[in-house]
């Protein structure tokens, strides 16, 4: 398992290309299984998860091609069941399901189990499933949908922690070969949506108000293929600002959109991140000392749970008082106590995180628990004094393109040691 090796205390300094998001692309790349027809998506992350996605689509029949970017994918002939392991081990794979019940009116999928973030059910997506006239089935491990036909229906899907992203990605994508208009209501507005409805309604669907609580899909007989380019990851961009806020340093972000970082952005100027345009960069960079802040996690447009691990880590830095609020996920927390292994004083109470900030961090070994908390514990490392070794950055490499090559030319001291 390789790790990365961080020496601490360098100001990043420079430019940095922001990728495609991952979560835009995943249920993307799930869409195309909508049409027999070829696609073509530009700026897909060269990442383990995007990588599995595609091996998933092969494996369901789909040809691919995956170079620089760009994916060319066919699926003219495809079958409506997954490899079992191939789904459990990729929680974002379940958007297969609602695009193989669209074309084939059958979709047998392995329930994803949960993860170290929470318990994450789908309880949500099936509710779907079901209003547009699906009969639901759990057996053996796995989930199986099916209908003689699907008809459109309005559909609430808030949940007990808001509106469900994939839960709506996948119920437009099976609506969208229905019969009438379905109508989900209380969905998620993230950006990730939006640039899907967008892709699907280059492949001929019809669908209105992504981005808004309510999507109103008129089913069509047919999609065709499209190309599309996938929107910059917003929680790269976060990361990166945040980065260079830990170590006062300052970095211009290429291909940012910084209407889909409001949330961060206003909370980085809290503490003490200034973060402004520049033509069509993003530059953030320390403004004065940092100060404390609090944030409470909540669906877009309010600050991402996606960036509430790296966020700890900034705010162990700023003297006073932070509260950490997590709505979303229950058991996000797991960076705790690898940043207490640096020296941070923070403490949980049920669903917060109490940081007392302002004590210098010093380097430690630590590990890696999933995607985001690793990230925050590269920005810890990075601000930290002395060397941190990063372990099991596998998580990093599932939602992180070139990480540590894009922090070196940021002047950061990091280098991957690969175990053989
Ligand atoms: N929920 C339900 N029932 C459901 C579905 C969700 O109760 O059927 C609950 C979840 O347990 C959670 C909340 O609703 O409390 C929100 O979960 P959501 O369904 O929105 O999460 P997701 O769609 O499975 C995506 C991202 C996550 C990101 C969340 C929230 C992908 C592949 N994953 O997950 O990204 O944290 O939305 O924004 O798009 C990450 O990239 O590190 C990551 C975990």
């Amino acid at each position: 398992m390789d790790s990365f090796l961080i020496k601490g205390g360098v100001p990043l300094h420079g430019e940095v290309t922001i990728s495609g998001s991952k979560n835009a692309a995943l249920p993307i790349m799930a869409a195309t299984l909508l049409t027999d027809e070829p696609c073509v998506i530009r700026r897909v992350p060269d990442l383990s998860d995007t990588r599995f996605m595609v091996k998933i689509l092969e494996s369901l029949g789909a040809t691919a091609r995956f170079a620089d970017g760009t994916l060319t994918i066919r699926a003219k002939k495809i079958r409506g069941y997954a490899d079992y392991e191939l789904v459990r081990k990729m929680r974002g794979s379940i958007c297969i399901a609602g695009p193989l019940l669209a074309r084939l009116k059958q979709a047998r999928v392995s329930l994803p189990g949960g993860c170290i973030i929470g318990a994450r059910p789908i309880n949500l997506h099936l509710k779907g499933f079901a209003a547009l006239g699906a009969k639901i089935e759990i057996a053996g491990g796995y989930v199986e949908a099916s209908a003689k036909r699907l008809i459109g229906a309005s559909v609430f899907l808030g949940g007990r922690a808001g509106p469900t992203v994939l839960g709506t990605a996948n119920v437009m994508m099976a609506a969208t070969l229905g019969e009438g208009v379905t109508i989900i209501e209380s969905a998620a507005c993230e950006p990730e949506v939006v640039d899907l409805a967008n892709f699907l309604n280059a492949m001929g669907a019809r669908i209105t108000g992504a981005g808004s609580p309510t999507i109103t899909i008129t089913g069509v007989a047919k999609l065709h293929g499209a190309e599309h380019e996938v929107i910059a990851d917003r929680i790269e961009a976060a990361t990166f600002l945040i980065a260079a806020g830990a170590t006062n340093g300052e970095v211009t972000l290429k291909g940012a959109r910084p209407e889909h970082l409001r949330a961060v952005i206003d909370k980085l100027n809290e503490a003490g991140v200034a973060v402004e345009r520049r033509g069509a960069n993003l530059v953030g960079r320390r403004k004065g000392k940092l100060k404390s802040a609090d944030i409470t996690t909540l669906p877009y447009a309010g600050f991402p749970t996606d960036v509430q691990a790296q966020m700890m880590s900034l705010l162990t830095l700023a003297p006073g008082i932070s509260i950490i609020t997590e709505r979303i996920f229950e058991a996000r927390f797991m960076h705790v106590s690898e940043l207490a292994r640096l020296g941070a004083d923070i403490e949980i109470e049920g669903p917060s995180a109490i940081v007392k900030g302002g004590r210098p961090l010093s380097g430690a070994p630590v590990m890696a628990s999933d995607l985001r908390a690793s990230a925050a514990l590269v920005i810890a490392g990075l601000a930290a004094k002395g060397a941190t070794q990063v372990n099991r950055i596998y998580h990093l490499d599932r939602g992180y393109e070139r990480m540590d090559l894009k922090l070196q030319k940021l002047g950061a001291r990091i280098e991957r040691i690969e175990e053989k």
